[in-house]
């Protein structure tokens, strides 16, 4: 096994075109019954393989999902490809009972051949099933929501009926929060889960490298925060490099820079966030949060030159403890969402 780089910070895709292309593409999305008997993940590792290999060549990226006893596959690009792709996986004994939950031609989301993840199953698979088929009869009606939508109704849904769910989600604040050094927006997230007694749920998500690591991604939603509820989603910094960050970077309304006392640090990730923004084409709002010392010029002015408004979440002279942190974050994330 080749070196693993514990951060890389290589955002860019395998076909160096380094902005999310701005022509429509053909977008699919199915969910089917898993078969496999044995570890789920041995069997995602192989699917890669394949999925890798023939997915370049056909210009096909996709994201693969397990969840509940359920895969689901988010497919773009020429939609012949995506035909034939489908023809093939129609015919793979690995699962059953496919259902076409979205097909349209429209905006990119997918920036690499192959992402996979696995989530815990936090609902029954009936509960899921239902949520499948209900975007299966919407889709047949030709009432889709948009994929990022589609996706996110399936993998990471809002609490309730799928109907109700999928159209509350456009209306949530969605912030991301990334840590300048260890995993301390993890850790941000799971206090802030114990003290408002929610839970959070954990995936991991592993990219198209052989060598890559799995990325963690947790999040948690406060749905009596903000005008329409409030979903916090730490990333680890890994997820820059393969992709996932960018697949709903577009949908969040902030990204929190949790910051350290290294300026080194806070301004190298600083840029690499900035950066996958300029690719995927937003310009959410930066939140700096961190003691007052740690902020400087530097950061705002590169903010604010790539056309971003950047907020400084202070806490103090001290270097914060968790409660603290929370206190000043909510206090921006409010006052962003007009509460
Ligand atoms: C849930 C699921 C998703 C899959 N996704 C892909 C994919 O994105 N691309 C791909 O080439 N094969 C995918 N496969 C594997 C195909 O069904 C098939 O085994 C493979 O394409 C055959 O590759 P080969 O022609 O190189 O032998 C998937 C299989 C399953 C069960």
């Amino acid at each position: 096994m080749s070196q693993i780089q514990q951060d890389p910070d290589n955002t860019h895709w395998p076909d160096s075109n380094s902005e999310v292309a701005s022509q429509d593409t053909g977008r699919l999305i199915y969910a089917s019954i898993c078969s496999i008997d044995g570890p789920v993940l041995d069997e995602m590792r192989r699917i890669r393989d394949h999925a890798v290999h023939n997915n370049d060549k056909f210009g096909i990226r996709v994201a693969l999902m397990h969840r509940c006893g359920w895969f689901v596959e988010w497919i773009e690009g020429p939609p012949d490809g995506i035909r034939d792709l489908l023809a093939r996986v129609s015919l793979d004994t690995r699962h059953r009972s496919l259902k076409v939950v979205h097909e349209s031609v429209g905006k990119p989301r997918l920036v690499k051949p192959w992402i996979g993840s696995i989530a815990e199953p936090n609902e029954s698979t009936g509960e899921f099933a239902r949520r499948v088929m209900a975007l299966h009869e919407r889709h047949l009606k030709g009432k889709g929501f948009e994929p990022s939508s589609v996706w996110r109704s399936l993998c990471s849904p809002l609490p309730g009926h799928v109907e109700v769910a999928a159209a509350r989600e456009g209306s949530y604040q969605r912030v991301m929060m990334m840590s300048a050094a260890r995993t301390d927006a993890f850790s941000l997230l799971q206090w802030v889960a114990n003290r408002e007694k929610r839970p959070v749920v954990h995936r991991r998500f592993a990219g198209a490298a052989r060598d890559a690591l799995d990325v963690e991604s947790d999040y948690l939603d406060l749905p009596d925060q903000a005008l329409q509820g409030r979903r916090l989603i730490a990333n680890a910094r890994k997820g820059l490099a393969m992709g996932m960050t960018h697949a709903f970077l577009p949908d969040y309304a902030a990204v929190v820079l949790v910051m350290d006392s290294d300026a080194g640090r806070n301004e190298g990730l600083l840029e690499r966030i900035l950066t996958a923004c300029q690719q995927v084409h937003h310009q959410p709002v930066i939140i700096g949060l961190g003691a007052n010392g740690w902020f400087s010029g530097a950061l705002r002015a590169s903010a604010e030159a790539r056309g971003h408004r950047w907020i400084e979440a202070r806490t103090g002279d001290d270097a914060p403890d968790l409660s603290t942190q929370w206190w000043a974050l909510r206090q921006a994330l409010d006052g962003l969402a007009g509460t």
